[in-house]
């Protein structure tokens, strides 16, 4: 089998003295789209948080062969392990084009900078009409697209998309997830983390849902729409 481009294993992480995590585990393999869902609180984005090493945990994780438990968050970032971050976290005061081009500041690699902003500019046309536009004017898809594009400009190994649905029409979240069925082809492994069970679904190969920090069930996604307790828990099928 090939071998695990990010791997988690008995995880626990949280607040101070409030565990939420706790016994994760994971693996996400070269060129897939995992999701991990669950409801609003089950620690999702905490996961997020401990991966990208922004808050402490005990436990195994390990990315593209190396051990990220030493490491800092501006690390974790330059080996590839990028986050779209819930709530898109732009700089709403930039233009579109100011914030792509912080997603580069780690990026040694000037001459190939250029090409990845034709890269995104093409998987998003709107953002190459409006790269001179105050991001804080965008609308909300049109914000999720430009924090969507400052993640590729970091050239990521993995890309983590926390709530991409969040907030937006059903057609806009269609053309994002078409969006990242485009990135896998270039490459990229993405790991998407969503309250929207149907959304995630529809372009997942493999899912994890997880319960109160604990994961709670796994499996190819064909096989997790087919059990009962997930289709009555998040698809509301009884
Ligand atoms: N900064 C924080 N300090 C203390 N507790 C937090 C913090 N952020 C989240 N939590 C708690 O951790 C739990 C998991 O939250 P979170 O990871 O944000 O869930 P999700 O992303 O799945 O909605 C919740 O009980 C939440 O209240
Ligand atoms: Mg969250």
């Amino acid at each position: 089998m090939t071998p695990a481009l990010l791997e988690i294993a008995s995880l626990s992480a949280g607040y101070g003295e409030v565990p939420v995590l706790s016994g994760v585990a994971m693996v996400i393999r070269p060129g897939e789209i995992v999701t991990m869902v669950g409801s609003n609180g089950a620690g999702k984005t905490t996961l997020l948080r401990a991966i990208s090493r922004v808050i402490g945990a005990r436990g195994t994780l390990r990315f593209d062969g190396r051990d990220l438990t030493a490491l800092t968050p501006e690390q974790v970032f330059g080996l590839g392990l990028v986050q779209v971050p819930e709530g898109r976290q732009l700089f709403d005061r930039m233009t579109v084009e100011d914030n792509l081009r912080m997603g580069t500041y780690r990026r040694r690699d000037d001459a190939r900078i250029q090409q990845s902003f034709e890269r995104v500019y093409q998987l998003f046309p709107v953002l190459a009409e409006r790269r001179q536009q105050i991001a804080g004017s965008l609308s909300g898809g049109e914000q999720q697209m430009c924090a969507i594009a400052r993640g590729l400009m970091a050239a990521p190994k993995l890309l983590t998309v926390d709530e991409m649905s969040l907030g937006l029409a059903p057609v806009v979240v269609d053309q994002l997830l078409g969006v990242l069925g485009e990135i896998r082809k270039q490459g990229i492994t993405v790991l998407l983390v969503e309250q929207d069970v149907f959304a995630a679904f529809s372009v997942a190969d493999r899912g994890y849902v997880m319960e109160t920090g604990r994961i709670v069930r796994e499996g190819a996604v064909a096989e997790l729409e087919k059990d009962p307790e997930v289709r009555k828990a998040y698809l509301g099928v009884q």
